[in-house]
């Protein structure tokens, strides 16, 4: 098992990605931390995975709020005593082509998706230091690497994660904390089933593995960033796209 007795916190763990990533890591041994606000998913895929004998617990968080971050460590360290792992997998979308984007959607996705990470990461980190050891996995994207026609706030803040990534590698390397970053492109979830199915198929068109990704793709790329097998890359940014505009 390559995560035995490892603790992972998976921020957005209720659903998509992060659901697939909950379900990898405690196929490999690691007690997980659903972290996400929404409740009632997240209630129901505690026990579904409790059911198959995993140690996972769900915590209520918005990442985009301080105090409920700091909650969710301090209950995280409650529980299990320890974190290895801190993977900033929540994130938002709010579509709109630049010149109808309202001020309110541009701030909130920078709110939640750079705020968010930002928030986790410094409360968790505290922790990794002390431990000597840790690892640290930001969720970007193909949108951030490239640009993307509707996305102006989602693009600047998968952006931004980047830049947030490599900053933290040189800050933290030195303590012991690996930090990397995945780079999904489209991927099956409910965040591409709200895109217009034309632009879905245009997007597939331009994957050269002419599919959609499974969130079991970019859970494996968490897992080998997360595991050992990875301890000598860092500052990386990992794309996981099918061979997208290469
Ligand atoms: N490439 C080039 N041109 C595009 C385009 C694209 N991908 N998408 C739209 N356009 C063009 C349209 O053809 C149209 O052109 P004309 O003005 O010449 O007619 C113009 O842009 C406006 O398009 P719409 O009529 O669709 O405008 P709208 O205001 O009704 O909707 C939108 C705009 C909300 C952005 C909608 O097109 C949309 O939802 N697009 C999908 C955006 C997208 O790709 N989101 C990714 C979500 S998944 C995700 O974010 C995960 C990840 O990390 C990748
Ligand atoms: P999803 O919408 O299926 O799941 C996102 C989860 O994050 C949900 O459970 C939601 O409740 C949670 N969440 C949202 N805001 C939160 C907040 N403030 N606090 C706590 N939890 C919150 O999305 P998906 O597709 O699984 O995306 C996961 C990550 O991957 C996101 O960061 C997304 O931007 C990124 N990504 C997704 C791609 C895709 O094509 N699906 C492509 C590239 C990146």
């Amino acid at each position: 098992m390559k995560l035995k007795d490892k603790v992972a916190i998976i921020t957005g763990a209720a659903n998509g990605i992060g659901l697939a990533a909950a379900e990898r890591f405690s196929q490999e041994g690691a007690k997980v931390i659903l972290a996400d606000y929404d409740a009632e998913a997240g209630a129901a895929k505690e026990k579904e995975l409790t059911k198959l004998g995993y140690e996972v617990s769900f915590i209520q968080v918005d990442v985009a709020n301080r105090q409920s971050v700091d909650a969710l460590i301090e209950q995280t360290i409650n529980h299990f005593g320890q974190i290895d792992i801190l993977i900033n997998n929540a994130g938002i979308t709010r579509d709109a082509m630049l010149t109808k984007m309202t001020p309110e959607d541009f701030s909130t996705v920078l709110h939640v998706n750079i705020t968010g990470v930002f928030n986790c990461t410094q409360a968790v980190v505290p922790h990794l230091v002390k431990q000597g050891h840790g690892k640290i996995i930001n969720t970007s994207s193909v949108s951030g690497v490239y640009g993307n026609v509707g996305q102006t706030n989602y693009a600047a803040s998968k952006a931004a994660v980047i830049g947030m990534t490599k900053t933290w590698a040189k800050e933290l390397g030195r303590k012991g904390i690996n930090v990397n970053a995945v780079a999904p492109g489209f991927t099956n979830t409910a965040m591409v089933a709200k895109m217009p199915e034309n632009i879905i198929n245009q997007m597939k068109s331009v994957v050269s593995l002419q599919r959609l990704g499974e969130p079991t793709d970019i859970a494996n790329a968490y897992l080998f960033l997360a595991s050992e097998e990875s301890s000598y890359v860092h500052g990386h940014v990992l794309q996981v796209d099918g061979g997208i505009m290469m």
